[in-house]
C-alpha cells in the first residue's frame, strides 16, 4: 500500500514562501485505482510528484509498506523510485531521436551493469518489443514520437513506464492532450494494464470517465483535499 501522510510542500519564490501542499493524508490500495481530480494550481501535479519520491516535501511522509520513501537518502530514494513506480505524464516526454523501441527500452537500459551490456541490451529490447504489443503498437517500433499520432505516442509513453515492472502507476493527466475517443481507449488500456498486471494506478485527471472507473476519489482543491470517496 501506497500512502502519504500530512504531506505540505513549500517553494521559495523571490523571498516568500508559496504553500502549495497543506496537509494531504491519503492512501491506495495494492492493485486500485485511485483519481484525483480539482482546479488547475491545486497542487495535483506536486501530490502525484511527491507520491513517486520525484521532489521531497517540505513535511509528512511517503509510506510503501512502513518504508518512509520520503526520509531516504537521495541514493536510496532513486533505487526504490525505479523499482516501484512508472511515470506518465500529459505530454510524453519521449526523445524524439530515439524510435518508440528505443524510447521504451531506455528506463531498461539505465540499469543495465557494463560488464553484461550485450546480453542486457538484448533482453531490454526484447521487452520493450513484448510491451509495444501489449499497448497495440507492435507495427510502429521503428517509428520516431514526430512519426505517431498523440495517442499512439502516448501508448509509447505507457509501454515505457512499465518496462522496470513498476508496483505503481503514476500518471498526470494522461488523456489531457487527447481527443475524447482516443483517451477513452488510453483509458481502456490503463485498466486492462491494471486487471492484467496488478499495477497500482494513481491517475490525476479532469476527464469524467476515468473518475468514474477509479475505486477511490481524491479532489483537491487549494493544496488540500475536499472530499475523498
Ligand atoms: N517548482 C515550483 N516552484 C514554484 N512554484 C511552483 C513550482 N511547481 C508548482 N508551483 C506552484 O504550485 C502550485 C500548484 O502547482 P501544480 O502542482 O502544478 O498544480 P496542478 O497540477 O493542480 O495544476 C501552482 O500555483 C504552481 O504555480
Ligand atoms: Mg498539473
Amino acid at each position: 500500500m501506497l500512502r502519504v501522510e500530512n504531506l505540505c510542500k513549500d517553494y521559495q519564490m523571490g523571498g516568500r514562501t508559496l504553500r502549495v501542499l497543506r496537509g494531504v493524508t491519503l492512501s491506495v490500495q495494492k492493485g486500485s485505482m485511485l483519481g484525483i481530480e480539482g482546479p488547475s494550481g491545486a497542487g495535483k501535479s506536486t501530490l502525484l510528484h511527491l507520491m513517486g519520491i520525484l521532489d521531497t516535501p517540505t513535511e509528512g511522509r511517503v509510506l510503501y509498506g512502513s518504508r518512509n520513501l520520503a526520509q531516504l537518502s537521495g541514493r536510496e530514494q532513486a533505487y526504490w523510485r525505479n523499482k516501484l513506480f512508472g511515470f506518465v505524464f500529459q505530454f510524453y516526454h519521449l526523445l524524439p531521436d530515439f524510435s518508440a523501441l528505443e524510447n521504451v527500452a531506455l528506463p531498461a537500459l539505465v540499469s543495465v551493469a557494463l560488464g553484461s551490456w550485450g546480453e542486457g541490451k538484448k533482453r531490454a529490447l526484447a521487452r520493450a518489443r513484448e510491451l509495444l504489443e501489449l499497448v497495440g503498437l507492435a507495427e510502429r517500433a521503428e517509428h520516431r514520437p514526430g512519426q505517431l499520432s498523440g495517442g499512439e505516442r502516448q501508448r509509447v509513453a505507457i509501454a515505457r513506464a512499465l518496462v522496470n515492472a513498476p508496483e505503481v502507476l503514476l500518471c498526470d493527466e494522461p488523456t489531457g492532450n487527447l481527443d475524447t475517443q482516443t483517451g477513452q481507449s488510453i483509458l481502456e488500456l490503463l485498466c486492462r494494464l491494471r486487471d492484467e498486471t496488478g499495477t497500482t494506478l494513481v491517475i490525476v485527471t479532469h476527464d469524467p470517465n476515468i473518475a468514474s472507473r477509479a475505486e477511490k476519489k481524491a479532489r483537491l482543491v487549494d493544496g488540500r483535499l475536499v472530499e475523498t470517496a
